[in-house]
């Protein structure tokens, strides 16, 4: 806890430090509305085998990279991927992820990095909404740098991603996105992402407390997850270990 108390801080103080004050206050204020009034994430589900027969439509130009470690990464990409917020931190948290064993998937248009996502097998970096099984895959942290956005270089890349892992002993798919965030929720309408619902979670104590908003885990088309998501939606808070 006592990290991610000042994690938080020195992400605020870098923030201050390269947009100013102005910039910071008008920041926190947005944190603390969406906080306060638009705090539920929305959760997406996908059965790797309806991914690898749903349709990628080729982009011009474009190609899909995947990383394992960072080594692997050219200087000028590591520094497009770090220089989004705190640096230093960017730089901590992709050395975390690549020894939990995530993967880093680079989209570049004519040799452009022009975004990128990750993914991890059998787990989630952080305690997730519900436990998930060794053969599931946790899609998190997509980004499309702003002057690549709206051309659906996310969506493909998510499609990608889905049709590179079901071969490879995936068999589901989970992502999710701030219920604010239209922009991601539009994206991924455009993937054989499905909704499962949405919830709010908070880790006090090392205990994760998980509150549903809604019952939208009844179509689900495979039961054992069913069991595992509607038995946490039955009780409108459900808590796990952190
Ligand atoms: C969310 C995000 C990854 C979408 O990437 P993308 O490649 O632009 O995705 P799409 O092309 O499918 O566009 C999705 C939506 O973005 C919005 N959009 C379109 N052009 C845009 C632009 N120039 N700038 C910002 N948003 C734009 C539209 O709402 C669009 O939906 P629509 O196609 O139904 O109109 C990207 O906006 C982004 O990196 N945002 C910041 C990081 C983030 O929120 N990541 C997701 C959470 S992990």
């Amino acid at each position: 806890m006592v990290t991610g108390i000042s994690r938080f801080c020195r992400r605020i103080f870098d923030y201050y430090r390269r947009h100013g004050s102005i910039a910071t206050v008008r920041r926190a204020v947005v944190g603390m509305r969406r906080t306060l009034f638009s705090s539920h994430m929305v959760l997406f589900y996908c059965d790797l085998g309806e991914a690898t027969s749903a349709s990628t439509v080729p982009l011009d130009r474009v190609q899909v990279e995947r990383k394992t470690n960072l080594s692997a990464l050219s200087p000028e990409d590591l520094h497009a991927v770090t220089n989004f917020w705190s640096q230093a931190l960017a730089l901590q948290n992709i050395t975390e992820r690549f020894d939990k064993g995530a993967l880093l998937w680079l989209i570049k248009t004519d040799g452009t990095l022009a975004g990128y996502g990750w993914t991890l097998k059998g787990g989630t970096m952080e305690p997730h909404f519900f436990p998930l099984s060794q053969h599931d895959v946790h899609l998190f942290d997509f980004h499309v740098f702003p002057q690549f956005r709206g051309r659906g270089l996310n969506p493909f890349l998510v499609k990608y991603i889905l049709r590179k892992l079901a071969p490879e002993g995936a068999c589901r798919a989970f992502i999710e996105a701030a219920e604010w965030n239209h922009a991601q929720l539009s994206s991924l309408e455009k993937t054989p992402f499905h909704r499962l619902g949405r919830a709010r979670k908070w880790l006090l104590f090392g205990c994760t407390t998980v509150s549903w908003a809604d019952n939208g885990a009844t179509n689900l088309p495979n039961s054992s997850l069913h069991d595992k998501v509607s038995a946490s939606m039955k009780n409108p808070m459900s808590r796990q270990a952190g």
